[in-house]
């Protein structure tokens, strides 16, 4: 028997946003639809989104959850949590917050809030018109996890998000290794290496932060200017161009204004508006994964210089 907390037993004796939405032709109002998960898997929801096109904004949603408990409620604190929002501020929704919202979960039913969280980026992203299957890197890379279809991309990314430690944790969050248990090891490859990045890096903002101008100890302060475009364009050369080339594309970066980062990108990748797209938002992710959580990249095409 699951330990559910008050408020996600409440949510699911009581939910208020199931249903879902039509589009009635009401003028500046646009219906996105985002569907993760499957009925054969145990576990599939269908988001709907009302958008006032105009200023990009959520002005209600429905949800039609096929799952348990938690994926019920899971999805009705998906909703409160997202409307009104703007959808760049939805995109940021984690699903740490949907968990956060319900005061909990039990660990094995966190992927309830992972499925929450996917739908909602695959509304956004089927209402920007890009394509779902690739509207960021966690369907690329290596297949891991061949019993649930889950690739390394997708496991670092829900480490990272939930600060997992264990292989058991990355089944609870996406199912990954709860099958055969044949990936098991090389999801504790992966949390190893994921764990040593982040030391690296913090090692390094540490060794920035701590020592100020007269070799005094300091208290840890923001990246100047010069050092957010030094890290920016570091993760560029090391951890996207690489892959960007081998794919016949590349990016450069073209300016830094706060965090609006400017990058041109080139070859195959700068050929059609859907990828441009779907590249720009993986250099997004990439970005404020590894710089700040509040960056937005924005490609600037190709720029005549004199
Ligand atoms: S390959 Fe991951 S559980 Fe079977």
């Amino acid at each position: 028997m699951w330990e559910y907390t008050d408020k996600v037993l409440d949510l699911f004796y009581n939910p208020k946003n199931q249903g879902t939405l039509e589009d009635t032709g009401e003028a500046g109002v646009k219906i996105a639809t985002g569907e993760v998960g499957s009925i054969a898997c145990g576990d599939a929801l269908r988001l709907h989104l009302k958008i006032e096109v105009e200023q990009d904004k959520i002005l209600d949603a429905r949800f039609q959850t096929f799952g348990c408990t938690s994926a019920i409620a899971s999805s009705e604190a998906l909703v409160e949590l997202v409307k009104g929002l703007t959808l760049d501020d939805a995109l940021k929704v984690t699903n740490k917050q949907i968990a956060d919202y319900l005061g909990g979960l039990p660990e094995a039913k966190m992927h309830c809030s992972v499925m929450g969280q996917e739908a909602l980026e695959a509304a956004i992203y089927n209402y920007r018109g890009i394509e779902v299957d690739t509207h960021e890197d966690d369907d690329e890379g290596a297949l891991i996890c061949s019993c649930f279809g889950i690739t390394e991309n997708k496991i670092r990314r829900v480490i990272l998000e939930n600060q997992l430690t264990t292989a058991e944790d990355v089944t609870n969050y996406v199912k990954a290794g709860g099958g055969c248990g044949s990936c098991l090891a090389t999801i504790d490859d992966i949390i190893e290496s994921v764990q040593k990045e982040a030391t690296t890096a913090k090692t390094v903002n540490n060794t920035s932060n701590s020592i100020n101008a007269t070799g005094e100890s300091a208290a840890p302060r923001p990246l100047t200017n010069v050092q957010k475009i030094a890290l920016i364009q570091k993760v560029l050369d090391e951890e996207v161009r690489p892959v960007l080339i081998a794919d016949g594309g590349d990016v450069e970066l073209y300016d830094v204004d706060g965090d609006i980062i400017k990058v041109i990108l080139q070859g195959a990748c700068g050929s059609c508006s859907s990828s441009t797209a779907t590249l720009k938002i993986a250099i997004e992710a990439r970005l404020r994964e590894r710089v700040s959580p509040n960056i937005v990249v924005e490609s600037v095409g190709s720029p005549v210089r004199k």
